[in-house]
Parts: C-alpha cells; sequence; structure tokens
C-alpha cells in the first residue's frame, strides 16, 4: 500500500490543469450500456474508480480501451446482466449501470454497491422510481434483481434530490419511449454533462440543472462522441490548498461558476480569488484565515465533497466556526485525524466546531475516504515537519495525479511504499 510522505510549510505557485469530472464520467461510461454502438469519450482522468468501471463494463461483455484521457466502448456480442459482488463493492457508483441495464434489457441483477465509508447511503430513492417506471423489484443471494415486462414513462418525485438516482432515471428514462417527468431532482452540474451525452444519443432532454427534468425517451439510442466536463471537486480541493498554503495558484480548464460556492466563502475567509472564463486565480498570504462556518447542501449549496478540506483549511482560522453536514450521516472521520496534526475540532451529531489553532505539527495519519484523504493532505501542506499520510488509495480513486500536481506547484510531497 502506498503513503504520501509531506514536509509542510512550502507555499503553492504556479499553473496547473484540473483534470476531467470523476463524478461526471461515472455516470457516462454507464450510459454506454444504453447502446449498441461505439462511445467515445475524452478528458478521462486516469483514476482507480474509472479503472473499476472499465472492469466492471468489460465484465458485463463490453469491449473497452482505456488509456491517454480517452475511454471507447464498443459492443461485439451479447451482455451479461449481473454487476457482481466483487466489482461493485469497491465502488458505490457501479449502482448506475441498473437504470442503463433495466431500460435496454428489461432485466438487471446487482449486489448492494460499497464506496467511501461516510453513512448508510441505502438505495431506495434509486429502487422506488425504478418502480414507478413498472419495474419488480425482488431479493436474491443478496443481490437486488430489477425485472419488467415492460417499462412506461412515467411522473417520478424523488424524496430527497440524489444525484445517484436522479442520472440512474434519466438514463433509464432515455431509452423508454413517451415523456418521463423527474420532480425534486438534483442539480449538480454533472448531471446537465450526462444531459449532453443522452441528448447527443437520440433522447430528448428538458430542465436538467433545475428541480423538473423532463425526458422524452426513444425505443433505440445512438452512439455518441463527447468531453467530459472539468472536475470542479479537484478544482475546490486545489484553491483550499493554495488557500491554506499561501501562494498564487492558476487553475486552467475549470468551469468557474461550478465552484461559486467555495468562491463566495474563501473570500469571506479573506483569500484574493480571481476568475476568468475558464481559469481560477488564487492569491493568499498562507496567514490564518478568518473563521467561517459552512453548511454542506445539494448543489448549488456548500458541497459535501469539500467539506474536510474546508475544515483542514479552517482548523487555523483566527477563531471559532463551524461545519454542518446536511448531506451525509457519518462524514466527519477526518476530524479526529486532523487533531492528530494538533486541530481541535469536536463534534457532535452533524455538527463540527472548530477552535481554529496557530500551528499544525506532522504527524503520522489515515485517510479514511477520498475527500477525507484530500483534507489531510491540505493539513500536511501547512503543518511543521514532516506528516505520513497512509491508506492513500482513497485519494486515487479520485485526484489524477495528485502529488505530480502538488509538486510542480512547489509542494514537498512524496509517494512511498509501505
Ligand atoms: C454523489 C457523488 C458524491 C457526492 C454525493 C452528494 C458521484 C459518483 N458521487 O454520490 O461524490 O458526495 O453525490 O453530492 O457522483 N440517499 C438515500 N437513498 C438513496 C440514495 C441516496 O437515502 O437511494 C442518501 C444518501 O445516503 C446520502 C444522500 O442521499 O445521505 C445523498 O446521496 P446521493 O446524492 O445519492 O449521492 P451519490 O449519488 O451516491
Amino acid at each position: 500500500m502506498d503513503n504520501f510522505i509531506i514536509r509542510g510549510g512550502k507555499q503553492l505557485n504556479g499553473e496547473i490543469k484540473i483534470s476531467g469530472s470523476k463524478n461526471a464520467v461515472l455516470p457516462i461510461l454507464a450510459a454506454t450500456l444504453l447502446t449498441g454502438e461505439r462511445c467515445e469519450i475524452t478528458n478521462v482522468p486516469e483514476l482507480r474508480d474509472i479503472r473499476s468501471t472499465f472492469e466492471l463494463l468489460n465484465y458485463l461483455g463490453k469491449n473497452c480501451f482505456f488509456g491517454y484521457g480517452d475511454f471507447v466502448a464498443e459492443e461485439r456480442g451479447p451482455l451479461k446482466l449481473h454487476a457482481p459482488y466483487d466489482l461493485v463493492r469497491k465502488m458505490r457508483a457501479s449502482m448506475l449501470v441498473a437504470g442503463p441495464l433495466l431500460a435496454r434489457f428489461k432485466k438487471t441483477v446487482f449486489s448492494l454497491p460499497g464506496g467511501c465509508s461516510i453513512g448508510l447511503r441505502p438505495i431506495d430513492i434509486h429502487l422506488q422510481a425504478f418502480k414507478k417506471l413498472g419495474a419488480e423489484i425482488s431479493r436474491e443471494k443478496g443481490n437486488v434483481v430489477l425485472t419488467a415486462k415492460k417499462l412506461k414513462a412515467a411522473r417520478v418525485k424523488f424524496r430527497f434530490p440524489s444525484v445517484g438516482a436522479t442520472e440512474n432515471l434519466m438514463m433509464c428514462a432515455a431509452l423508454i419511449e413517451g415523456r418521463t417527468v423527474l420532480e425534486n431532482c438534483a442539480r449538480e452540474p454533472e448531471i446537465a454533462d450526462l444531459a449532453a451525452v443522452l441528448k447527443k444519443m437520440g433522447a430528448r432532454i428538458k430542465g436538467e440543472g433545475t428541480a423538473t427534468i423532463e425526458v422524452a425517451g426513444t425505443a433505440r439510442l445512438k452512439g455518441f462522441k463527447h468531453s467530459v466536463m472539468a472536475d470542479r471537486i479537484e478544482t475546490g480541493t486545489f484553491m483550499l490548498a493554495c488557500a491554506a498554503a499561501g501562494g498564487r495558484v492558476r487553475l486552467s480548464g475549470v468551469i468557474p461558476k461550478t465552484v461559486d460556492a467555495l468562491t463566495r466563502h474563501l473570500r469571506l475567509a479573506g483569500v484574493e480569488v480571481s476568475v476568468f472564463k475558464d481559469a481560477i486565480g488564487i492569491n493568499s498570504s498562507g496567514s490564518r484565515p478568518r473563521p467561517v462556518s459552512i453548511i454542506t447542501r445539494p448543489y448549488p449549496g456548500f458541497p459535501t465533497d469539500l467539506q474536510a478540506p474546508w475544515m483542514a483549511f479552517m482548523s487555523r482560522a483566527r477563531g471559532l466556526c463551524s461545519v454542518n453536514e446536511r448531506i451525509f450521516e457519518n462524514r466527519f472521520m477526518h476530524a479526529a485525524e486532523l487533531g492528530r496534526l494538533g486541530a481541535d475540532i469536536s463534534v457532535a451529531g452533524k455538527k463540527a466546531r472548530i477552535q481554529g489553532v496557530e500551528t499544525l505539527l506532522g504527524a503520522p495519519v489515515m485517510a479514511s475516504d477520498l475527500r477525507a484523504g484530500a483534507a489531510l493532505v491540505i493539513a500536511a501542506l501547512v503543518a511543521g515537519g514532516k506528516t505520513l499520510v497512509r491508506r492513500i488509495y482513497h485519494i486515487d480513486r479520485g485526484y489524477e495525479k495528485f502529488e505530480d500536481k502538488l509538486r510542480r506547484l512547489g509542494a514537498d510531497i512524496e509517494r512511498v511504499k509501505n
């Protein structure tokens, strides 16, 4: 297992290009199952989660190529309809193959998904919605089985704007003739990227990016070519790394409006953020920020995926602030690890209280999930001395060439074998 060794105290300076969005690519890869035609996706980041999806699609019978930022999916024979435990446990997003397989073959079997350990993350919203479209749900040896004689367009209201459920249902509805209306949808930008793909495939879609999405599906969908949007969570992570460590950094190839909530909060904390057409500049003295509290909410609110990196940044605030986690029920595992570096954080239920400290000091810490891992790296960049971050395989799930990019900006970070 790999670890990072980070020697803190270096400012970050220079320019890096932000990679394609992990959370946008994953549903787009699942959408390739909606057609037998060739699909070409570019700007695909080299990540463990993409490799896992590559394996899953190949297992299901797709013929995939992945390398140098390109992903091609073709089909030469019949597909399997079962997404097995070994492939699915690594990543919750593998649940996204259910909608396409159900729509195309009227049957799919999948194991309950894994992913980051940040709460219960049930799949009831997906299942209830599939039911509304005419699917029957049963359980068999730890698997969920979805079948349908015929799927029908319908009106579906989600009890919570789940990102994955919105995507799964959009894909399923794209292959059902007639007009499906999805209400209380998630409005995350990755959903609009998926909608762009489904439109290229032949579906008619209105309302992506709003709470009500209308999908006019068709019996047959075509192949597509698509370049994936920039990763707003990677963008935000580097904004916070520079804000915390100090320095001047330019992030290129980004979509600035997708990080508006973070930009606003950073400015409140005293960091200079310059917004260009497709780039963001950060200018930070690296001194202690003003304390700024956050509440995570569905997009366009403050993203839960930047909650841990924000906490790392605020651990040196000039006073007291709080973090209120409203999306996941157990997403504070990083608080105790930040504490090992000297942060003063107490957690009660869904709220964390951060009393900013003057300095952090390097120590051995452990990443418990993807974004928690990024938070520990940010804290290590400002901590005095040496920090060892273990279990960085979590970070490899979602950040492309993380240490290379940080090193290019001047950080002292190296990857070492256990
Ligand atoms: C996606 C993102 C993830 C991000 C999250 C919230 C991808 C691949 N992952 O995850 O990075 O943190 O959105 O922005 O895009 N829920 C249920 N029942 C369900 C589905 C969800 O109760 O059927 C709950 C979850 O437990 C969670 C909340 O709803 O508390 C949000 O989950 P959801 O929006 O579905 O997140 P994901 O799509 O899994």
